[in-house]
């Protein structure tokens, strides 16, 4: 009876003391209080030897259970402890899934690869193949099979870089005429040809309008019986298309050592319409593109008969119709790959 008695006020004292725990070093006391070294039950504990022997089992067995509740107890109001603490961390590192996310940055195409394949596509619909080479050339394919002989004086218009020692013979094209020179050649029938051959070029300049590296698109056509109207309606018919139906394009006699004759291509200010402006310097009109009849030298070095074959080339900087396209001021925007200037060319962000 006493000692139901002592079991009711350790259950009714270890309550009370577990109502004012707030932290697991509070458990840990309340614990030692109990079961530790001079804990109530274990103090209980020690009054065993006072027990008459008959007695002991059933003292045993209360010992027991008074420590078993004890330490249920403290398991459970640890338990607790630990599922609020784990729910409190939940709540404040949740997230809030109403948030919007973060948006992706999305690229578009340069400026330049944007013109280059308008172009491509044009002369493609019109059954021109397009054609590739090498930016670093032979002097000859660059010059000499263009009809542009050693210290000729058409060379320093396209001076360029050189490389050195055992590959001097070799420079950067200053002309994707270069590809006039390689389609010839590799035309083994010796038979007609259609191409565009767009790429980069260099020369020995630099300032707003001029880069030391830039974009031209060459085409070239061979067949019998081509003539200078052929080279007028594709070039007419080119220029209206990238630079709109309304636009005027006039030819001009000019010189080029490759093509006899030669013609300069004008088309009316894209600013002003051809009543004259700053960007045509109030001439109305705008030079952008070479062209002229293949010379019969030209013909004769690439192995054609040009008594049967005739041809027309021509030549523009890409980048120029860009700069005009895109109303861009400085040319060296267009290889300077700042971000600030790309993202103006429809480089959206995805919501
Ligand atoms: N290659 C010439 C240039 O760079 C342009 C051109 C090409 C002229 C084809 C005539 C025929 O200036």
């Amino acid at each position: 009876m006493e000692e139901n008695m002592e079991r009711e006020n350790i259950i009714l004292k270890l309550e009370e003391k577990l109502e004012s725990v707030t932290t697991k070093n509070d458990i840990a006391q309340v614990k030692a209080y109990f079961l530790g070294y001079d804990g109530v039950v274990t103090k209980m504990s020690m009054k065993m030897k006072e027990i008459p022997n008959e007695e002991k089992p059933r003292f045993g067995k209360l010992l027991n259970e008074i420590k078993n509740e004890v330490v249920a107890r403290l398991d459970k109001i640890t338990l607790e402890m630990e599922e609020k603490e784990l729910n409190e961390k939940l709540e404040k590192d949740s997230i809030d899934i109403t948030l919007p996310g973060r948006k992706i940055k999305r690229g578009s195409l340069h400026p330049m690869t944007r013109i280059e394949e308008e172009f491509e596509d044009l002369f493609v619909s019109m059954g021109y193949q397009v054609y590739t080479g090498p930016e670093i050339e032979s002097d000859e394919n660059c010059f000499q099979k263009l009809n542009i002989p050693k210290s000729h004086p058409a060379r320093d218009a396209q001076d360029t870089f050189y490389l050195k020692d055992e590959f001097e013979k070799f420079l950067l094209r200053s002309q994707t005429s270069t590809a006039q020179a390689r389609a010839m050649e590799e035309n083994k029938e010796k038979g007609p040809i259609r191409i565009v051959c767009p790429g980069k070029v260099y020369r020995r300049d630099e300032d707003a309008t001029h880069s030391h590296q830039f974009m031209q698109i060459e085409g070239l056509v061979i067949d019998e019986g081509v003539s200078m109207a052929d080279l007028k309606g594709t070039l007419e018919l080119f220029c209206k298309h990238i630079l709109g139906e309304k636009t005027k394009v006039r030819f001009r006699p000019s010189f080029f050592p490759f093509t006899e004759p030669s013609v300069e291509v004008d088309v009316t200010c894209f600013k002003c319409g051809g009543s004259g402006c700053s960007l045509c310097k109030n001439t109305g009109w705008i030079e952008v593109l070479g062209a002229g009849m293949v010379h019969p030298n030209v013909l004769e070095m690439g192995g054609y008969d040009s008594k049967k074959y005739q041809g027309f080339a021509f030549g523009t900087g890409m980048d120029r119709f860009a700069m005009f396209k895109y109303n861009i001021p400085d040319i060296r925007t267009i290889y300077g790959n700042d971000i600030k200037f790309l993202e103006q060319f429809d480089r959206k962000d995805v919501d």
